[in-house]
């Protein structure tokens, strides 16, 4: 078979991910732990082609910019020369969900590309060597291969491992382990300034503050991943709001600030949802919005403030997802990624 669909959807680090490994390869500098959401995915068709003379990329409908073609096209090329199968492939990828909705569409998005692309090209990989695929175009791709809460670990130290060592993410626990809300309030409809693989590299090049976030992410990665194993809401939404301020601290403190007087805004309403007995936390990825991490049970109160607050334009609401699984061609049941 030559052609593949596969459907991912993003994920939201609750540890976060910012900085790679010194050296080759696109590997983690520290661990990190997601949730996986539901209700927002990309969908991805690849078309292996012995007629095409190069590789056509179309998102959202449109010819892909220089640089998400060249990325793309360096995934592909990583099948083929796995599979020794050297035809072209057209891809064809949609997103469900606005692109400048500060959901993380690049993590999505290769994951979907990545399952896609190795299931049409014949490559029977199992999950773990999909994510391993996603990650080396995204590293935030390599978790959405995978459903609820999923961890991924950092590179090993440079001269420790070659640069095409395995790294894959794992599933850590099911979406019903710890019911969770993320309210997703969208403040800017502008595409963000400085991507993240730029931002997390002035960071750790320019911040006086990087060597304190590269010792402190993976102890707080430590004492989250126990929290939620033992289902403890609050220290969950408490350690996940301290990863994203201290990412953000050490960010701000380089140069590299993506927050905006919004973000501050619906920070200061998660604040006061607190103060007034909600459990109710922020996080912020590589853009100016916020999401609220709140129990199913605390959404519609939380929603309320967040649409209230100026600058957030509307808030989208979503819970723990699935892992990508390709689309079954019809008269033929679904197939999981795992
Ligand atoms: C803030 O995975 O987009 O969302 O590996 O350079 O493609 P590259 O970066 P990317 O960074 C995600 C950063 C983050 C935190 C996270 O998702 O862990």
């Amino acid at each position: 078979m030559s052609e593949a669909v596969a459907i991912a959807h993003p994920n939201i680090a609750l540890t976060k991910y910012w900085g790679k490994r010194p050296g080759a390869g696109r590997f983690p500098a520290v661990p990190s732990l997601s949730v996986t959401l539901a209700g927002l995915s990309t969908r991805t068709r690849v078309r292996f082609d012995g007629a095409l003379s190069r590789d056509r990329v179309v998102l959202n409908g449109s010819t892909a910019d220089g640089e998400t073609e060249a990325r793309a096209v360096e995934l592909l090329d990583r099948v083929r020369a796995a599979s020794g199968d050297a035809r072209f492939a057209e891809v064809e990828s949609r997103n469900d969900f606005p692109t400048a909705s500060g959901l993380a569409s690049s993590a999505s998005g290769f994951a979907a590309l990545a399952l896609a692309a190795s299931r049409a090209i014949g490559l029977a990989w199992d999950a773990a060597r999909v994510s391993d695929l996603a990650r080396r175009s995204s590293v935030s791709a390599a978790r959405s291969l995978f459903g609820g809460y999923v961890e991924l670990d950092a590179g090993a130290p440079v001269g420790q491992s070659p640069m095409d060592d395995i790294l894959a993410a794992r599933p850590l626990a099911p979406g019903a382990h710890l019911p969770l809300a993320v309210l997703v309030c969208v403040t800017s409809e502008a595409p963000k300034a400085v991507g993240s693989t730029a931002g997390m590299k002035t960071t750790l090049n320019e911040s006086p503050y990087a060597e304190a976030w590269l010792s402190y992410a993976p102890r707080l990665h430590a004492r989250l991943r126990e929290a939620l194993l033992a289902r403890d809401f609050t220290a969950v939404g408490a350690f996940a709001e301290s990863s994203a301020l201290a990412m953000h601290a050490s960010a701000i403190a380089a140069g590299v600030v993506y927050w905006t007087g919004a973000t501050l805004e619906v920070f200061a309403a998660v604040r006061a949802l607190r103060a007034a007995g909600v459990a109710a936390f922020a996080t912020i990825d590589a853009g100016p919005h916020v999401k609220i991490l709140v129990q199913p049970g605390d959404a519609a109160r939380a929603k309320a403030a967040a649409v209230a607050v100026p600058g957030v334009r509307r808030v989208i609401e979503a819970s723990v997802g699935e892992g990508a699984r390709l689309e079954a061609p019809p008269g033929v049941g679904a197939a999981k990624a795992t």
